[in-house]
């Protein structure tokens, strides 16, 4: 096995820090300094190194561009006000990125790697980490099938890179949804749990023709009856309806375990709400709206943390939401921005210093 020990350091000969502008960060355009590069071959990781950013050269017939054998994982972390690099919850993402990894036939990365490898690398670039409110250093670790092959099976040959990205706020708005009834995100016994490239190529389209019609995402629905609702966007999603939260349930293996779904399960009981997860259908959702009781429908995701929904259409009905009269999702973004700035105690365990 690599030991962190192991890595290979090769710092940048000039930092591009002082050219990054602070006040001007859209989501995952700046990449720091730094970033972290291990190889899979042979049947084990050979090398672990942290080197400049720079352009990585790949021969055209690898099997990740044919195939799509790759996955990915979005991380935060924060810069508190003594200095202190602290990471959100990084474990359970490393968890997922050995799912996904699982299900896409690739190998799972150790945690010497994934988690050693990512705190050394934000130590070494922590200065780029931004603190403005809903800024912080975006962490995007991915591994990509590198066998040279245009054969389709599994690879033999891996690269699993970290590369950070100082970052803004995902949507700068509240969110307009279409509810979608032609295409499909995931089916049951397919990939819709994992983190896999494919997922995300497959729902351009969709929320393509979205924006076309004038909504900023779309809210997915099974494949097989249009009618149970499974995610929004990139995102989780959540329904408050009365005092209960309601979010569709892990269960068919079509939704993915969001950490940030997850994080609101626990701070939504925290504030006192029942939470349901369970199997949620447009018509009851329709249903509830019309009674009075659908309150407010957000999104969850490590990008967007929470996303504010103001109209939500399905066929001909519109369903909207006064942005002034939300209390549910404002209040847990605000617990969740001050555990993870350091303003609230961390009573979960969640921030892990680098
Ligand atoms: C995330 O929320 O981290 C995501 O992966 C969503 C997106 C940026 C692909």
């Amino acid at each position: 096995m690599v030991e962190t020990t192991n890595i290979n350091v090769t710092k940048v000969a000039k930092s591009k820090l002082k050219d990054l502008d602070f006040s001007n960060l859209p989501f995952g355009k700046h990449f720091t300094d730094h970033m972290l590069v291990a190889t899979y071959a042979n049947g084990g990781w050979q090398s672990v190194e942290i080197r400049p950013y720079e352009a990585l050269s790949l021969q055209p017939s690898i099997v990740a561009i044919h195939y799509g054998q790759a996955i990915f994982e979005g991380i935060k972390a924060y810069r508190y006000e003594n200095g202190e690099a602290q990471i959100f919850r990084p474990y359970d993402n490393y968890k997922r990125f050995n799912i996904s990894a699982e299900r896409m036939c690739m190998p799972t990365v150790p945690q010497e790697i994934f988690i050693e490898g990512m705190k050394q690398l934000i130590e070494l670039d922590k200065e780029w980490i931004p603190t403005e409110a809903d800024h912080s250093l975006y962490i995007r670790p991915f591994m990509f099938a590198t066998d040279e092959i245009i054969g389709v099976k599994p690879s033999e040959n891996y690269l699993f890179i970290i590369i950070l990205s100082p970052t803004g706020p995902y949507y700068a708005a509240p969110m307009k949804i279409l509810v979608e009834e032609t295409y499909t995100r995931a089916a049951p016994g397919g990939v819709g749990f994992a983190k896999n490239a494919g997922n995300y190529a497959a729902s351009l389209l969709a929320t393509q023709l979205a924006k076309q019609k004038g909504y900023d995402q779309i809210l997915w629905t099974d494949a097989f009856e249009h009618k149970w609702l499974q995610e929004v966007g990139t995102m989780n999603v959540f329904f408050i309806i009365g005092n209960t939260a309601v979010t569709p349930s892990l269960e068919e293996g079509t939704i993915l375990a969001g950490v940030t779904r997850d994080t609101t399960i626990t701070v939504l009981k925290e504030m006192g709400l029942t939470v349901e997860e369970r199997k949620i259908s447009i018509d009851e959702l329709v249903d509830a709206y019309d009674a009075g009781t659908l309150k407010e429908v957000f999104g969850t995701g490590t990008a967007a943390t929470i996303s504010l929904i103001e109209k939500l259409k399905y066929q001909e009905k519109v369903l909207t939401f006064d942005l002034d009269k939300l209390t549910v999702a404002p209040e847990l973004k605000n617990r969740l921005d001050d555990i993870r700035t350091g303003k609230s105690p961390d009573t979960h365990g969640w921030m892990i210093s680098v």
